[in-house]
């Protein structure tokens, strides 16, 4: 279905932007016309060709996850791939034209972007836009989640749960590309064949977090390092068991809840560390630390084809409404874009 489109006649500097008219179902979402951005000084407005659909896209559509201070408050978007098409003060001039990737904390679904210059990264040469636009939000989640919170070794065993997610096929793919073993856990066993060319080392189909712990162990009957959780609620503790002594739990997502009950005493005996994490409320210092690692980390590795994005669909900016609508089906495997 798409959307109305609300224009000015007669106006030529405005961009286009889906907004979140009131909070609400899909529908509320609504292409409107928006005065041109000016970067102020240290900035760079980026020419938005493609957006990734994130989940606290749909939690901010329903007035559930507001924008983080600095961010516009209607119009949603984490991440971005395009090109600089105007510089603030400070900033060179021969930055126009650069094809830049990278987080925000909102404001993405939009024909422009203003970002601090250190926010964005290049895109490396041979990459396409669309292809870099699935790449900041699950990369950069994921191996700071892995490497930076968790210190993932080489040779470590890895479980990462719902792992057809798009923060999921990043971070199997980040744990292979660091040489691990991983298992991943997904609902849907198609999700887990489609895994399996990214490397999965073994798949289990659980059905609830009842029968995780079995469907876990017979598919990968060791103990576990490192967990990548994107699911949360019963989940957590139903994972512990499975853990070696001194396992690192990293808490990313919540899509089965927030609340769960969980035994103490295993965290004492194994000597477990849990950590909790969020990208977007970051304050600019981090954020540029997270395009950093883009620069200097994703980005070779993209380029080196060691890692690749995952792309389920694209949607025209217009049909906003759709894309929220597959991703809350939880039928996709990887990421779902926006073409501005
Ligand atoms: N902390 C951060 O900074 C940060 C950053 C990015 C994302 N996240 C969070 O990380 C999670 C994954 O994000 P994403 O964008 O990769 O998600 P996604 O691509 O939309 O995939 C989420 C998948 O989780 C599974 N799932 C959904 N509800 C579930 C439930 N009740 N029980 C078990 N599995 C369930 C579904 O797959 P199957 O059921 O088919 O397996 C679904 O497709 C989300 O919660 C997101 O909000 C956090």
């Amino acid at each position: 279905m798409r959307l109305s489109v609300q224009r000015r006649k007669g106006d030529i500097e405005a961009m286009r932007a889906v907004v979140v008219r009131e909070p609400g179902p899909e529908d509320v979402l609504t292409v409107v016309d928006r005065d041109d951005l000016a970067p102020p000084p240290g900035h760079v407005r980026v020419r938005v060709r493609f957006a990734g659909v994130n989940r606290a896209d749909l939690l901010q559509r329903l007035g559930l996850y507001p924008a983080p201070p600095g961010s516009p408050t209607d119009i949603p978007g984490l991440e971005y791939a395009g090109e600089i098409d105007a510089v603030g003060a400070g900033v060179p001039e021969s930055k126009i034209g650069e094809r830049v990737y990278g987080i925000t904390g909102g404001g993405s679904y939009a024909e422009q972007v203003v970002v601090h210059e250190r926010e964005t990264a290049r895109i490396p040469d041979g990459i396409a836009e669309r292809d870099a636009a699935a790449v900041p939000e699950a990369f950069i989640t994921a191996y700071d989640a892995l490497v930076l919170q968790a210190r993932l070794r080489p040779g470590e065993r890895v479980l990462v749960h719902a792992v057809g997610s798009g923060v999921g096929t990043a971070g199997l793919q980040i744990a292979k590309a660091l040489g691990c073993q991983v298992v991943g856990t997904s609902r849907t066993a198609s999700k887990l064949d489609k895994a399996a060319p990214l490397g999965l080392d073994a798949a289990a189909l659980v059905e609830s977090a009842a029968s995780l712990e079995k469907a876990v162990r017979g598919a990968f009957p060791q103990d576990i390092d490192v967990v990548l959780d994107l699911v949360g609620g019963p989940y957590f503790a139903a994972t512990l068991p499975l853990l070696a002594p001194k396992a690192r739990v990293v808490v990313v997502g919540l899509t089965a809840g927030v609340r769960g009950e969980m035994d103490l005493g295993l965290l004492l005996r194994k000597r477990l560390t849990v950590v909790g994490t969020v990208l977007r409320s970051r304050p600019l210092e981090e954020k540029i630390q997270a395009a950093d690692l883009l620069r200097r980390t994703l980005s070779p590795w993209l380029a080196r084809k060691m890692i690749k994005p995952v792309v389920e669909a694209v949607f025209p900016l217009a049909e906003a409404a759709a894309a929220h609508r597959l991703v809350a089906s939880n039928a996709t495997f990887g990421k779902v874009l926006l073409e501005v």
